[in-house]
């Protein structure tokens, strides 16, 4: 595989040994040994700075990995110690609405597993659906709701390696109960700021244009809590894979669901909501990992 031009369209066709490649290229790199991997969402990559013992890698200097094109997104993988765990954080993730297959979007989570990672974080930016949710609250994330994959583009499609993990992976497990028990007495520790911690049911949609007010009521209808344009794709990889998966999305805004309403969604607002509760959801996944 070449590695300065990384093509979004045919990605389908990673073999396991492109995986091993990335895998053996950052294990020659570092000392570091992480058994947890972080994917810091939108604004919320200032927890890999809070890392000790770094070693940062830019996603384009890493043989195989995809490039981040998103505002807000540093684009780097950094290892290091986070609460004395070692740990890798993705700074920067990859969205299908860039142009990304599904399996590129997951490539990362797959390279973690080669590298020796066991639990994977993830977090994200969220629409709230849930009429009780309000901007800046935290949701662990119970389940989730993958709008793209019931239409087939998952990035379990193709050919499996079982090396990776088994053709029909269940996914009634995918939020691991004692990581989330765990996320709730962590955050019922911190107070975090305030709030407490909400949980429910997270929808992927493709993005990126914000939803219809017929398309929240839609999701509202079908069950879901939080809306957003990724992380689904990590975890159908991290979990058919053998990963523990704990889920976290901060709410930047509430959906708009009335047609009377004036307001509309906007990046804007995503990164401010962000701004100013990532202290606290940083706190909580890092108080979280010290207890693993
Ligand atoms: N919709 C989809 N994705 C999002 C939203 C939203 O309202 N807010 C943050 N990410």
């Amino acid at each position: 595989m070449a590695s300065s031009s990384f093509d979004a369209s045919s990605s389908s066709s990673y073999t396991y040994e492109d995986y091993k490649e990335t895998a053996d290229w950052l294990l020659a790199r570092t000392e570091q040994r992480p058994r947890v991997a972080i994917i810091c969402g939108s604004g919320l990559g200032g927890l890999a700075d809070l890392l000790d013992k770094r070693n940062v890698f830019p996603y384009g200097d890493i043989p195989g990995f995809p490039q981040s094109t998103v505002p807000g997104h540093a684009g780097r993988l950094v290892f290091g110690e986070l609460s004395g765990r070692p740990c890798v954080c993705m700074q920067g993730r990859f969205h299908f609405y860039e142009g990304y297959g599904a399996h590129t979007t997951a490539y990362p989570v797959r390279v973690f597993s080669l590298l020796g990672v066991e639990t994977l974080v993830v977090t994200n930016a969220a629409g709230g659906l849930n009429g009780r949710f309000d901007p800046g609250d935290v949701m662990l994330i119970r389940d989730h709701i993958n709008m793209p994959g019931l239409a087939g583009e998952t990035p379990l499609r193709g050919p499996n390696d079982q090396r990776f993990g088994p053709r029909f992976p269940a996914m009634s497990d995918a939020y691991d109960r004692e990581l989330s028990a765990l996320a709730r007495r962590t955050a019922e520790e911190q107070g975090l700021g305030g709030g407490s911690l909400r949980e429910g049911v997270y929808c992927f949609v493709g993005g990126p244009s914000y939803e219809t007010v017929a398309e929240c009521k839609l999701l509202r209808l079908l069950g879901a809590d939080a809306v957003g344009m990724s992380t689904v794709p990590e975890v159908l990889v991290a979990r058919h894979c053998g990963l523990r998966v704990l889920g976290l999305s901060l709410i930047t805004n509430k959906v708009v669901s009335d047609y009377a309403s004036e307001e509309a969604a906007n990046h804007q607002e995503v990164l401010e909501t962000t701004r100013l509760r990532s202290q606290d959801l940083q706190r909580l996944v890092s108080h979280v990992i010290a207890k693993i």
